[in-house]
């Protein structure tokens, strides 16, 4: 039986007759950009992430690269981030003409090193993002109190929802950071029906700036008081994330528990090491990440079963091409590296059946002589 990486089209199936309405309301209404149905999504996230403000634009890269602008990072600046993230995480550092100055990852959870972090810090140093990386949380209370002075945006791409106990008390992704940022990228455990992303924040002046930075830096029309972009989330996209988000709370339970049924059932395979989950998080597990020996010998098996795996992230950010400027080498941060050589995720989306569990348990079972 095949089983893909991910099944969109069962969700969609289930969530046919709560979306479709909703998109037809919006061509019905025939007001495409912003407005009302943006504003009750961005007051519906602001709501799960316990954060007074939610600002909604074009995708998770605008979201990073509209905080980095409203905390005025540009030319001279650095930034310390992880290299075992997607591209965007450094490409929007990059682009403000900032400098990524990458640490390396904590080896059991795949997130950003604090100890790592605070290493690399110079007076340059402007922000830090930490990434909530396939599904849990960063240390976001660690690296507040190690680097008490400096912004933090939390790029919380893969983490909507996702929670961590800090000092007894629940705090959502994106709650503590200065900004955090999502994604609504379609794979994300709340995916749009095109590109998507939204900024969460306390803080009421940088949520103005960030409003006015998606609509070409002016609050009033054809007023600029700053250079800014065009990132406005789209109506049909925050019509779609409305009707599924009541939806999101489930599916994130459901692929805890295929979690935690692919965690005992590789408990006798040494040859796999399961996701450690820092203590404390509760990850939305946007994917389920094994270490794998042969590891590449065991997705070409997968392949072969008809089984979809995919490599989230072949090569760390340190050592891309785009990147040699930096003088990173082979070595820079060894464990990000070895993560890369190593990873594999597997299917974990919400509406994966047992059946199809097992399948894949069995095929790595069988790859390893099991
Ligand atoms: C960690 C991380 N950061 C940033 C992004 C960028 O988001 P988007 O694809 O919506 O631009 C993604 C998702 O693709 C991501 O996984």
């Amino acid at each position: 039986m095949p089983v893909p990486l991910l099944d969109l089209k069962a969700q969609h199936a289930h969530i046919r007759s709560d979306v479709v309405p909703a998109l037809m309301q919006v061509v019905e209404d025939q007001l495409f950009i912003l407005g009302s149905t943006v504003e009750r999504l961005e007051a519906a996230v602001a709501e799960l992430s316990h954060t007074r403000f939610a600002i909604g634009c074009a995708s998770g890269t605008d979201a990073l690269l509209l905080a980095l602008r409203a905390l005025d990072i540009g030319r001279g600046d650095e930034v310390v981030t992880t290299p075992f993230t997607f591209f965007a995480t450094a490409g929007t550092v990059h682009n403000v003409g900032a400098t990524p100055v990458f640490a390396d990852i904590d080896p059991a959870t795949f997130n950003l090193s604090t100890a790592h972090a605070a290493a690399v810090c110079t007076p340059r140093t402007r922000a830090v993002i930490p990434v909530d990386l396939f599904g849990q949380m960063a240390r976001m209370e660690e690296l507040a109190a190690v680097l008490p002075n400096l912004p933090i945006i939390e790029d919380a791409a893969q983490t909507i929802g996702a929670r961590r106990r800090i000092g007894g008390e629940w705090v959502m992704a994106g709650e503590s950071a200065t900004i955090g940022t999502l994604s609504f990228f379609p794979s994300k455990n709340l995916g749009g029906y095109g590109d998507g992303g939204m900024m969460v924040t306390q803080d009421e002046a940088l949520a103005t700036r960030l409003r006015r930075l998606r609509v070409h830096g002016g609050a009033t029309q054809y007023l600029h008081d700053e250079v800014g972009y065009n990132s406005r989330l789209d109506a049909l996209q925050a019509a779609v994330l409305s009707a599924k988000l009541p939806h999101l709370a489930d599916w994130s339970r459901l692929r805890r528990e295929h979690a935690a049924y692919y965690d005992r059932a590789f408990a006798d395979v040494p040859e796999v090491r399961t996701p450690t989950i820092d203590a404390g998080n509760e990850s939305i597990y946007n994917q389920y990440t094994l270490r794998a020996d042969r590891r590449d010998d065991l997705q070409s098996h997968l392949k072969r079963d008809g089984i979809g795996s995919a490599v989230y992230y072949p090569l760390p950010l340190h050592l891309q091409p785009c990147f040699a400027y930096l003088g990173y080498r082979q070595g820079s941060c060894p464990e990000s590296e070895r993560a890369a050589r190593e990873v594999i995720s597997i299917p974990v989306f919400p509406e994966l059946t047992r059946a199809q569990q097992d399948e894949v348990i069995g095929s790595v079972r069988v790859f390893y002589g099991h």
